[in-house]
């Protein structure tokens, strides 16, 4: 089969590989859509030292060669017993095991979930990976109810788009920051009410603040988390998974006491977490925002868009 493989120095080839062979409770899926994620350009950067040369792609849909049947990928390998957090056998699909990037994968039944009704290949490979990890950091973790204000960070990101119209379809009021007000337009068209551009207003969370008290924000730029925690009310809570801005922060320790806040951790989801997606998903009048689809052969480029400007999510061709 054909795959883009990672090699040493982070170069990315299209080749030929041989078919994977599917073991004892796998099935071979013959891809139609891939999916990017930010994580890809980690794995492609050399961020996770994984074994080289490696396919990654965590997000897929396509057909199952033994039955027929029309599949989404459930990106979690191995989530472990506990709801609270993973275990210690758990992986992201697409490094150590190789991803999606490739025209076949074999992968866990319990892995291969059906394509949600209606939804074009585009829109079923576009949402797994973000938006268990928007309904995870939403619900799970953040416990986002009816009428409560959220605040989605970056809403340019594959997962703020999600984690805007899964709020918005939970009944939530949803407010975004971003980099730029075209993004916050179509935010709004998503479901959001307002946003602060974060790029032109010095103290954003002070114009955060007075769009309205904020129960919950979910933040996956990393370097924001003082901001975040300036954004909520008291008894607030601060949900974050991501560090697409730095990995180091420094807390200011008594407003927070002071103030109630609780600031939580998130990672992908399990099982349960994605069944909670896919009803949210078989109710939902949304679609996936789909940026651009690739041919692909041309995955390097498409993880350069990722790296640069982009609304949604990029994808993948791989018939
Ligand atoms: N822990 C997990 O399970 C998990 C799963 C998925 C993703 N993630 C993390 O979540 C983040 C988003 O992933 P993705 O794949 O959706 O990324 P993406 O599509 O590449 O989007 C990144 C976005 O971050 C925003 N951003 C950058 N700097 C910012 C800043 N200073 N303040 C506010 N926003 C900023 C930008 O939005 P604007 O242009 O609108 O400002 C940009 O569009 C990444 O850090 C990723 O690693 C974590």
């Amino acid at each position: 089969m054909q795959a883009v493989r990672v090699h040493e120095g982070g170069e990315l080839r299209v080749e030929d590989v041989p078919d994977p062979v599917p073991g004892p409770g796998e099935a071979l899926v013959e891809l139609r859509r891939a999916g990017l994620n930010r994580r890809d350009l980690l794995v492609t950067g050399g961020v996770y030292p994984f074994p080289l040369p490696l396919i990654p792609g965590s997000d897929g849909a396509g057909v199952r060669r033994d039955t027929g049947e029309e599949v989404v990928i459930f990106p979690s390998l191995r989530w472990g017993d506990r709801e609270d957090a993973f275990g210690p056998e758990f992986e992201v699909l697409g490094g150590p095991t190789n991803g999606t990037f490739a025209e076949l994968i074999a992968l866990p039944e319990a892995n291969l979930y059906p394509r949600p009704d209606g939804w074009s290949w585009e829109e079923a490979a576009a949402f797994p990976l973000a938006g268990l990890t928007a309904y995870r950091a939403l619900f799970s973790r953040g416990g986002l109810r009816p009428g409560e204000t959220v605040l989605v960070l970056g809403a340019g990101s594959g997962v703020s788009t999600l984690a805007v119209q899964l709020a918005t379809q939970a009944g939530a009021r949803v407010l975004v920051t971003s980099s730029s007000d075209e993004k916050i337009a179509r935010s709004q068209e998503l479901g959001a009410e307002a946003g602060v551009n974060y790029a032109d207003t010095e103290d954003w969370p002070a114009a955060v603040k007075e769009l309205g008290p904020v129960d919950l924000v979910v933040d996956s730029v990393g370097a924001t988390w003082q901001q975040s925690l300036a954004c909520v009310r008291p008894g607030g809570r601060v949900v974050v998974f991501g560090a697409t801005r730095g990995t180091e922060v420094e807390l200011q320790v008594r407003p927070f006491y002071f103030g109630q806040l609780s600031l939580l951790g998130t990672m992908m989801g399990s099982a349960r977490d994605f069944d909670g997606l896919l009803r949210m998903v078989d109710e939902a009048s949304w679609r996936p925002v789909v940026d651009a689809v690739l041919p692909f052969a041309e995955a390097p480029e498409a993880l350069r868009r990722l790296e640069g400007d982009h609304f949604g999510k990029l994808l993948l061709d791989c018939d």
